[in-house]
């Protein structure tokens, strides 16, 4: 499978691209902004297997260019795409009367609107029966309980949420398949700033690892779902 993996360059994504190239048969394009994180992983995944096939770029969902930058990247190294996992993601906790429109505005653009423009991209060289996973939260989820100081990154994720149905409809008759995990808790950087001495009873690798095997085979059972995972609250 040719795969593409944003936010890989700590806690949950970093943990699935080291699952998925576990296999020789997986092509990973891993993305995010840190230079040196993503050194890190393409060395740890290196030493895990030797064989695999890693392509780590840095690349900002946000500010970057896809079309001079990224996709003349993704062609060369894999061609097409198969999955696309957007886990890319950012968190501000502050009280609402608090968070800044600049606030707002950043965790919107990435984790919302970054994820439409790699989508918007993509799409065109993802064939039939792809699979794209948004990674999304259950404080975007209609009804879970609410946490003050979330409201900007809740609200961001409940759009990306919105945006999976929608997707699913749309590119139905291109037969790319859109669900969304809307994850409850993993112990990564982001869940510390949320819940500062909070401790999640998911490690960020079993997480990545519920991620990948959800990417490699979500699709054949489920389209245009968010679903809840979560076995706590947080
Ligand atoms: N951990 C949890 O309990 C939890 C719960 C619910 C949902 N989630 C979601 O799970 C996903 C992964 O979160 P995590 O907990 O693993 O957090 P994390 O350790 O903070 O990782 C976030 C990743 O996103 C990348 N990123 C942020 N902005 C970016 C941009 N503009 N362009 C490219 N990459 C960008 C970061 O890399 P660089 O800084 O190097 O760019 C980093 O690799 C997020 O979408 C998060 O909202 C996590």
């Amino acid at each position: 499978m040719n795969i593409i993996i944003t936010g890989a360059s700590s806690g949950i994504g970093f943990e699935a691209v080291l699952e998925l190239t576990l296999r020789n048969e997986n092509h990973v394009v891993a993305l995010a902004r840190s230079h040196d994180k993503l050194k890190k992983l393409y060395e740890i995944a290196k030493g895990l297997n030797p064989d695999c096939n890693i392509y780590p770029a840095r690349f900002d969902i946000v500010h970057d260019d896809y079309e001079t930058g990224l996709l003349p990247f993704i062609k060369e190294k894999i061609g097409h795409v198969d999955i696309l996992i957007n886990n890319a993601g950012v968190l501000i906790n502050k009280p609402f009367m608090e968070t800044s429109t600049i606030d707002f505005a950043e965790m919107l653009q990435t984790n919302i609107l970054g994820h439409v423009k790699m989508i918007r991209q993509l799409v065109p060289i993802m064939p039939k029966g792809s699979h794209i996973v948004n990674i999304g939260s259950m404080g975007g989820f209609q009804g879970s309980i609410k946490f003050p100081g979330l409201a900007g990154y809740s609200a961001s994720k409940a759009a990306l949420h919105a945006l999976t149905e929608c997707l699913a409809i749309e590119l139905s008759e291109e037969k790319i398949h859109v669900n969304c995990l809307a994850i409850g808790s993993a112990q990564t950087e982001m869940l510390e700033k949320a819940f500062p001495n909070y401790e999640s009873p998911i490690a960020a690798f079993e997480m990545g690892k519920y991620i990948a095997d959800f990417a490699l085979t979500g699709h054949k059972f489920f389209n245009g779902k968010v679903l809840p995972v979560a076995v706590t609250t947080p």
